[in-house]
């Protein structure tokens, strides 16, 4: 059973979060700009929120991959409800052959599954397989740089980071994320590789020009009660960063 299985209603809830919306889907379609008329393959689809967003946002094909056959009996009932097209699988991102390729991979916190340089290796031949030369690698991961120190401060957002105390920050360390959603939590884990290990590793694998992206926060999109959140602090020391990389 996929960890996602036991959590999947939970976690699509969370994706109704303010800083889901303001911050993190629209620093994602920033960074994506146009995407009309594109290829693209969702790696790590979850429930396919991001699937039918693109779909929306007019690209032409959108392929959903996802391990847990929870998240993906999700995004199949959307699909079935409201048909956008969009193929759904049910497989690890690592050792992937959907036999096409597309102009963008999205990747919305794939590669902070990566428990090694191995299986970050894994995951970025993987993305390098399924995009035409000069295609794009586009997502959201955990940040590196974001201090354990400053990890609390993201709880009136409605959620936190946690390292167990004394674990030091080191590639391959656990990093447990927990939502606070109506009368109860859910956690999981994320692991942490260092900023050198992605862009090495990607390179090694094809991927140029890797690159971090520091989110944005479009208070437009907020309602009136949460503009007293602390968004310039959120993004200043932010607990995830979008990421982008182009195939050789
Ligand atoms: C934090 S969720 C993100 C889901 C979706 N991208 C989103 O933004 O809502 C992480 C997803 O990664 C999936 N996942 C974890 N390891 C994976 C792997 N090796 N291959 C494919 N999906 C994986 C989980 O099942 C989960 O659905």
């Amino acid at each position: 059973m996929a960890e996602y299985d036991s959590i999947a209603a939970d976690y699509r809830k969370s994706k109704f979060a303010p800083w889901r919306i303001a911050v993190e889907a629209h620093s994602l379609f920033t960074l994506l700009g146009d995407v009309r008329g594109t290829r693209v393959l969702d790696l790590a689809c979850g429930d396919g929120i991001y699937s039918r967003r693109l779909r929306e946002r007019g690209a032409a094909r959108v392929v959903g991959v996802d391990l847990s056959s929870g998240m993906i009996d999700m995004a199949r009932s959307e699909e079935t409800a409201r048909p956008l097209g969009i193929d759904y699988h049910v497989s690890s991102a690592q050792d992937l052959d959907l036999g096409e390729t597309f102009d963008i991979v999205f990747a919305a916190y794939l590669l902070n599954y990566a428990r090694s340089l191995d299986e970050l290796a894994a995951f970025a031949r993987s993305v390098t397989k399924h995009l035409r030369p000069g295609g794009r690698l586009i997502g959201i991961n955990n940040n590196p740089a974001h201090p354990p120190q400053h990890y609390a401060a993201t709880r009136p957002f409605g959620f936190v980071k946690n390292l167990p105390p004394g674990t030091a920050l080191v590639n391959g360390t656990a990093i447990t994320y927990t939502f606070f959603q109506d009368d109860h939590s859910f956690q999981f884990d994320n692991f942490y590789l260092d900023s050198h290990a992605h862009a090495s590793t990607l390179a090694d694998a094809g991927l140029k020009a890797f690159a971090w992206h520091p989110l944005q926060a479009d208070l437009a999109m907020l309602s009136p009660q949460d503009h007293a959140l602390d968004w310039e602090g959120f993004v200043a020391s932010a607990p995830v960063l979008c990421l982008s990389a182009v195939r050789v």
